[in-house]
């Protein structure tokens, strides 16, 4: 027998139902439940859809992982859940299910942040977290730069999107070029065929005075905004719109500012590592681009693989097995769904 802990992690904060189970920082199970088709034809999340699928996905999900994982719920050390930030009533199930399984089965409990979690999962595919670390998060849902000392329990924030997240951005631009939901996947296909260069979309929060105040934001409306006119002149003009080229030169903005910005956080914190996480992650031209720009400064780049980018359960349970090795304290049984809660807060 291992020492290290068995420990199973719970995820419900969006529109992924996500059960993992790891043994320190070994997966065993990863078992994801997406809803993603249910929203689909609303061309974005419905929290309200959400819930439901999380309840009627969460049994059956679970049941998978341990089948997966080879071990049944007595033998779990720790149950770990994100208690937050994401979707109220999609956080309440999780949360709800990780307190009956803890009471249940007289287990500690522990709710941990999900951006704290994004950056922990990297610890199954490439081993323990280098500290301090600069990780920058890139989803549906959130976009940010966070410099992390030890992720079971210091994590600061150095920026954030102002406006829309790297995600949505994608998201929005897929549904104006009618390619369809989720957009990320889609542009990113489409952007292979396309040239890069072909229009100068405008890099948020870049210049001079942006620099100053905003050094380490990121800022996606202006540019979605331009995209947006530039189709709207095309077609008003009665000219056919360059779908491809159109993507690649909306997603090569989206990546020079991401990984200018991620880098030059590494440079001026003295940090060696680079961490990415998040969807986005999971687009082919950031990969590149972060590679390329991460040698050039001599930063070592850690991409977790691209289902472990995305929503999942494996990476809750990364955090809470990390918490159960560090001594934290567990949560308590009233911990709350915190759909707010801030990325400095990586416990509750
Ligand atoms: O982490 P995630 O699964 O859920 C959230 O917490 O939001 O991220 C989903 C987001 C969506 O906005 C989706 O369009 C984006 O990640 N995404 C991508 C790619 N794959 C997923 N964006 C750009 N390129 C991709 N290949
Ligand atoms: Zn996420």
């Amino acid at each position: 027998m291992s020492d290290e802990p068995l420990v199973l992690g719970l995820e419900t904060s969006c529109d992924e139902t996500g059960v993992g189970i790891v043994r320190g920082g070994t997966l065993l199970a990863d078992a994801v439940a997406s809803s993603v088709e249910q929203h689909a034809r609303f061309g974005g999340v419905v929290p309200e859809v959400a819930s439901r699928a999380h309840l009627e996905a969460m049994i059956p999900t679970l049941r998978r992982a341990c089948a997966d994982a080879g071990v049944t719920l007595n033998d779990l050390d720790a149950i770990a859940v994100t208690s937050g930030p994401g979707l109220s009533g999609a956080l309440m199930v999780g949360v709800a299910a990780a307190k009956a399984l803890a009471l249940a089965l007289g287990k500690p409990l522990y709710g941990v942040n999900h951006l704290a979690a994004h950056v922990a999962v990297d610890i199954l595919e490439h081993g323990p977290l280098p500290e301090p670390a600069i990780a920058m998060l890139v989803s549906g849902g959130h976009s940010s730069l966070l410099f992390v000392p030890d992720v079971s329990y210091d994590v600061q924030p150095l920026g954030r999107t102002i406006d829309d997240a790297a995600g949505e951005a994608f998201d929005k631009i897929a549904r104006l070029l009618g390619l369809g939901f989720p957009g990320g996947p889609l542009i990113d296909k489409a952007a292979r065929e396309g040239d890069p260069g072909a229009m100068r979309f405008p890099r948020g929060l870049t210049g001079s005075h942006d620099m100053r105040d905003h050094r380490y934001d990121f800022s996606f409306s202006g540019l979605k905004t331009a995209v947006a006119r530039w189709v709207e002149q095309r077609e008003a003009n009665g000219e056919s719109v360059p779908v491809n080229d159109v993507s690649a030169s909306f997603q090569e903005a989206v990546v020079d500012v991401l990984t200018r910005k991620a880098v030059l956080a590494c440079k001026e914190n003295g940090v060696g590592h680079l961490l990415i996480g998040g969807g986005v992650a999971a687009n082919s031209r950031l990969r590149v681009m972060a590679e390329e720009r991460c040698a050039a400064e001599g930063i070592v780049l850690r991409v977790p693989r691209p289902k472990l980018c995305t929503d999942n359960g494996a990476m809750v349970a990364a955090l809470g097995a990390r918490m159960v090795q560090t001594g934290r304290t567990p949560s308590d049984l009233t911990l709350p769904a915190d759909s707010s809660m801030p990325v400095t807060l990586v416990q509750a």
